[in-house]
């Protein structure tokens, strides 16, 4: 027997990709319902190489129903559907930002910290992280267990899924329209994004950092270390799909290039390509619709006493987004829901 499970957001980038990653690991679902707004009532959404699902519009849904909901609609729908689904019994696994820093609700990364979803039941809610913390965090960890870090740089090159569906058809419309000599429409990103990059993502805070900046630094704090101190740089590129970083590492204990790859290498979910020729690492291009993530240009930085830079890229939606939260899924059902089988 399994689970009821709902993914929300089912017709956006990351919920269409859900649907993907659950029916690929076939995930023990009796039956699995794709909800989203009532705009796309009459719509049909993909399971599976073979299956279709008709949308249901989650303003009605009864979530008693439904054991856990994958949710990837939004912060604003996050607010407002994931406590009435937790009060009802549902597990929310949640990908927006909304209750990620919430002391009370899990951030997890199955691999570095699945221990936390030991305190789900306080919320019945479980938050995925932001999609370059995920990856971020994955590198981090088993550096973090070896050489103890205590200072990180990240400087991102962020696709445009991770705006979600619109982020791509914008980036496909302006480029098409660039060829074509049409007039280049901005709906989405606040500057042109094909042929560019833009040093802003989501808004300005105070101190002049932007809020997907000040995501990675906290939420790398939550899953990892609150010790470790974290400062980000977050660029949109004109990539379709897979996040690049680049990341400066600095350690308590003295950390070499050869140790850290092979620490690397042994960690799951970690796929180390690094080799100091042409091609000999990887980019966005070759990550899309892969599970792992992948570090490349690992090499000293001689400024710091013990220090580390490498390159590191995945798929987005899948360890950023859609990947982690089945994995979640999983890990809740191997652990904690097998009794309710
Ligand atoms: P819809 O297609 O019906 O608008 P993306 O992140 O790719 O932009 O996708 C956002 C997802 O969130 C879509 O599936 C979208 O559904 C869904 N969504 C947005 N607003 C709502 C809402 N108010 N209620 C339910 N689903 C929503």
């Amino acid at each position: 027997m399994g689970y009821r499970v709902a993914v929300a957001g089912a017709t956006g980038a990351v919920g269409r990709e859900m649907l993907r990653v659950l029916a690929e690991r076939e995930f023990p679902a009796d039956e699995v319902v794709a909800l989203a707004s009532a705009r796309s009532i009459g719509k049909e959404v993909s399971f599976g190489e073979e299956q279709t699902l008709m949308i249901s519009p989650l303003g009605s849904h009864d979530f008693s129903t439904t054991d856990i909901c994958l949710f990837s609609a939004g912060s604003a729908v996050s607010k407002q559907y994931a406590p009435k689904a937790a009060r009802a019994g549902c597990v929310v696994i949640d990908n927006s930002s909304h209750w990620r820093m919430e002391p009370d609700i899990p951030l997890v990364v199955p691999e570095v910290n699945g221990d936390a979803l030991r305190y789900y039941r306080e919320r019945n809610i479980i938050a995925n992280p932001n999609c370059s913390t995920a990856q971020l965090v994955m590198a981090l960890k088993p550096l973090h267990d070896v050489f103890e870090i205590n200072r990180v740089v990240v400087s991102t090159y962020q696709s445009v899924s991770g705006a979600g569906q619109q982020g791509m058809e914008e980036l496909f419309s302006q480029t098409r329209g660039i060829y074509v000599s049409d007039a280049v429409e901005r709906n989405v990103f606040t500057k042109q994004i094909a042929f560019n990059c833009i040093p802003h993502i989501d808004s300005f805070m105070d101190d002049g950092s932007t809020r997907e900046e000040w995501k990675v630094a906290v939420e790398t704090r939550k899953i990892l270390d609150p010790d470790i101190d974290v400062v980000a740089h977050c660029v949109r590129v004109p990539v379709f799909i897979g996040h690049a970083e680049a990341v400066f590492v600095e350690t308590r204990m003295p950390i070499d290039p050869e140790q850290a790859r092979s620490v690397l290498r042994a960690f799951p979910g970690v796929v180390v390509v690094d080799y100091r020729e042409d091609e000999g690492y990887v980019t966005p291009k070759e990550c899309v619709g892969e599970d792992p993530v992948y570090i490349s240009r690992i090499r000293t930085d001689p400024t710091v006493d013990n220090g580390l830079v490498f390159w590191c890229v995945s798929d987005n939606l899948r360890k950023g987004a859609a990947l982690n939260a089945v994995q979640i899924a999983e890990a809740l059902v191997a652990d904690y829901l097998e009794e309710a089988a």
